[in-house]
């Protein structure tokens, strides 16, 4: 690589640029994008299809988050998802994606018993489904989990904020952080990077704290539901794209009404199956 290369600040082809000459995006990537001011965006995925597309769009990180308990299999909680179940969306989103970093979520109670558990579970995750880091809810007395599956060679991205495996310990989706529970989040941060994450993600929490946050590490930062100062966002596709119909957190822009068009295609379908107008002269043998 010349020196122009690796100095240069990282731009992610999209469309048919990422199509033809698929550069990965790496950890290193998310660094630069902090140490050079530059944002990036993170979307979940859960099958091949829909990680190509994005991967194809230009979106850096593709998240195989637990939230595939809610999304794909209708739970409403995540705590439910097992390693095998989560190890299927795993595999899909690492076929379908060229370029994106891959980033699979470790399970509720595959790595939070010891560290030696932790590097069970990731390793499965990196030598089963192929992806490129793990993500783990996790805190300072968790710290030791982060630090083993680092040292085993693993990436790990920290998820802190509001952690939803903890949601009956936390009372429920509530924003964590506020008033003086602040330095807690901020002690949590310090103690993950210090154990080795590439990169925190924080959950609904202030957006000032976002900030202080943000400042305080020098690793990148992802918010969802942290305001704006954090180095990337991330985002679960359904919600973005408007194919779930439940209630939407607040921190949810919705960018398409694929519901809307889905229903509109579907009864379209319909309505020629019934008249008999599908399948017509071009789709008969
Ligand atoms: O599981 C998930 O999708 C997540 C995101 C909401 C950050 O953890």
């Amino acid at each position: 690589m010349s020196n122009e290369e690796h100095t240069a600040p990282y731009r992610a082809p999209t469309g048919e640029a990422a199509r033809l000459s698929p550069r990965r995006v790496r950890t290193h990537h998310l660094q630069r994008f902090k140490d050079e001011g530059q944002r990036f965006a993170m979307l979940t995925a859960y099958d091949a299809m829909m990680a190509r597309v994005f991967d194809e769009a230009g979106i850096e990180v593709l998240l195989v988050g637990d939230s595939a308990a809610n999304v794909m299999q209708g739970s409403s909680s995540t705590l439910s998802i097992t390693v095998n179940e989560l190890l299927v969306y795993a595999r899909s989103v690492a076929n379908g994606a060229d370029r994106a970093l891959v980033v699979a979520d470790l399970p509720f109670g595959s790595y939070q018993a010891t560290p030696e558990q932790a590097v069970h579970t990731a390793v499965r995750f990196m030598k089963e489904a192929g992806v490129h880091a793990v993500k783990m809810e996790a805190h300072a007395g968790t710290a030791p989990q982060v630090k083993a599956v680092v040292e085993a060679g693993i990436p790990v991205m920290a998820h802190t904020g509001f952690t939803p495996q903890s949601e009956h310990q936390l009372g429920g989706f509530r924003v964590q952080g506020r008033g003086d529970q602040a330095h807690k989040v901020i002690d949590d941060a310090l103690a993950l990077e210090e154990a080795g994450a590439f990169c925190l993600l924080a959950e609904m929490i202030p957006a000032e704290l976002m900030a202080e946050l943000d400042s305080a590490v020098s690793i990148p930062t992802i918010g969802i539901g942290a305001g704006t100062a954090a180095t990337g966002q991330v985002l679960v596709w359904q919600d973005m794209l408007g194919l779930n119909d439940g209630r939407l957190p607040r921190f949810v822009k919705q960018y398409a009404d694929l519901r809307g068009v889905i229903t509109q295609a579907v009864q379209s379908y319909r309505a020629d199956v019934v008249a008999g107008t599908f399948p017509g002269q071009e789709h008969t043998f």
